[in-house]
């Protein structure tokens, strides 16, 4: 078989064999199949898609491509949580901590922010010590000793999706559902975990725009976790705004923080709560919802949420006492607050996450690239969100900044924001749990 016979065929919309789809994959990462061969098969795959035996195959050939990790050695129930991003997602700094205090064995490989999407290990690597890049043996004695990790993801995990998704990244592949479902998934399942639940974004700020996109890739990465023998739940939820009031690295771990003392922004508690409630049935941790429910909320009134938090920070050589005191935390040189300056009252109709996750990258708190440097203090505190009034005099947002681009970051804000002379109806965080 020849690469440009395979282009062919996917561009006749002809289904490849899972011989076919190995040899491209094990030939692409030996280098034998030049990029822009598979640019060009990646371009038929975005038009023609690929049938559940195609992203299967993909998957399990990507997932096979480097190591699998062996978490066998860690007691209990392990579980993942990954989310398909989105713009204030600190999502994994409440949710591991509330599960792992709820019984729930975390050991978590996170990745770093990319454009408008933040993170995992840069809002953690905000606190100052923190590190994510540990031995797996150090790694496993971590989970095994307190019930959570969250580090780096390694080097050797899933290399064939590292040269694919650069290679998506700069041929307008990335959207793409088989690509998205088959990355996602190859490298879950090549983390180990026993059970994971996926957080599918939709809307302004997040990969799948519409609700029936997102439930054709959550349906499809529910059936790939299925069919490699792994209990998956996905849950739908809302990014057409930022999630949360914070974006910016340190900002996002205080507002993390103050979520596990049960004051967080309510779309965000009540997401954390959602996903950690997923978590504890999915790993029958909890026999029904209303009993996960109260766990959770026990785990928050009694700061055990907290505690596991602080713990994690403290055994992966962070400073700890950011729980108590944010002034530990990097803090910006300025805060500009943005009024809201006309006399006319209105409402919040929308909030383009994308432009303010782009909003707070100017400012310095995302990379355009792998290699930019991250100013862990910057960022954007919104004050008003969809669906709340606003008068003259009352303020937007506060930009947090260092200097860097601060003018056109506060341009971007107020452009994000749209607003209507009439009320405006709220949409769940949680939209829709696929199982
Ligand atoms: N996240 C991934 O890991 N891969 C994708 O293709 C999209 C989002």
């Amino acid at each position: 078989m020849t690469m440009i016979e395979l282009i062919e065929k996917k561009k006749q919309n002809i289904s490849l064999t899972q011989e076919e789809i190995s040899y491209i994959i094990q030939e692409y990462i030996k280098g034998n199949i030049p990029d822009y061969q598979i640019s060009a098969l990646l371009m038929a795959i975005y038009f023609n898609g690929m049938t559940d035996d195609e992203v299967y195959y993909l998957t399990q050939e990507m997932l096979n491509s480097g190591e699998v990790v062996d978490l066998s050695e860690i007691k209990g129930i392990k579980c993942d949580k990954h989310s398909t991003g989105g713009v204030g997602d600190k999502t994994s700094l409440v949710v591991g901590p509330l599960a792992s205090a709820l019984g729930v064995k975390i050991a978590k490989m996170s990745g770093r922010g990319l454009g408008h999407t933040g993170g995992t290990l840069d809002k953690l690597e905000a606190i100052p010590g923190f590190q994510i890049e540990i031995s797996s043996e150090d790694f496993l004695k971590q989970v095994n000793d307190i019930g959570i990790a969250i580090i780096g993801q390694s080097k050797n995990i899933v290399p064939a999706d590292k040269k694919l998704y650069a290679l998506r990244d700069v041929t307008g592949t990335v959207d793409s559902i088989p690509l998205i479902a088959s990355s996602i998934m190859s490298k879950k399942l090549a983390s180990g975990a026993d059970h994971i639940v996926l957080d599918v974004k939709v809307g302004s700020g997040a990969f799948m725009k519409d609700i029936n996109s997102a439930i054709e890739l959550s349906k499809l990465m529910v059936s790939l976790g299925k069919k490699a023998g792994k209990d998956v739940v996905a849950t739908i939820t809302d990014m057409s705004q930022p999630l949360g009031f914070a974006i910016g690295n340190a900002l996002e771990v205080i507002e993390a923080i103050e979520t596990l003392k049960g004051h967080g922004p309510k779309d965000f508690q009540t997401l954390c709560t959602e996903l950690t409630i997923e978590i504890l049935l999915v790993c029958k941790n909890a026999s029904s919802y209303d009993e996960a429910k109260k766990l959770v909320e026990k785990a928050i009134s009694e700061g055990l949420g907290l505690a596991k938090l602080q713990a994690m920070i403290a055994y992966q050589h962070g400073d700890s006492r950011v729980v108590d005191d944010y002034s530990f935390l990097p803090l910006a040189t300025q805060t500009i607050d943005l009024e809201y300056k006309h006399d006319k009252d209105v409402y919040v109709e929308s909030i383009n996450a994308l432009k303010i996750g782009e909003a707070a990258m100017l400012l310095g708190a995302g990379r355009a690239t792998l290699e930019d440097k991250i100013d862990f203090a910057v960022g954007v505190v919104l004050h008003k969100k969809v669906g709340d009034k606003i008068t003259k005099g009352d303020v937007l947002a506060t930009v947090y900044t260092n200097g860097k681009n601060t003018d056109e970051a506060i341009e971007m804000i107020l452009d994000a924001y749209i607003m209507s002379n009439q009320k405006v109806n709220t949409k769940n965080i949680i939209i829709k749990t696929i199982k």
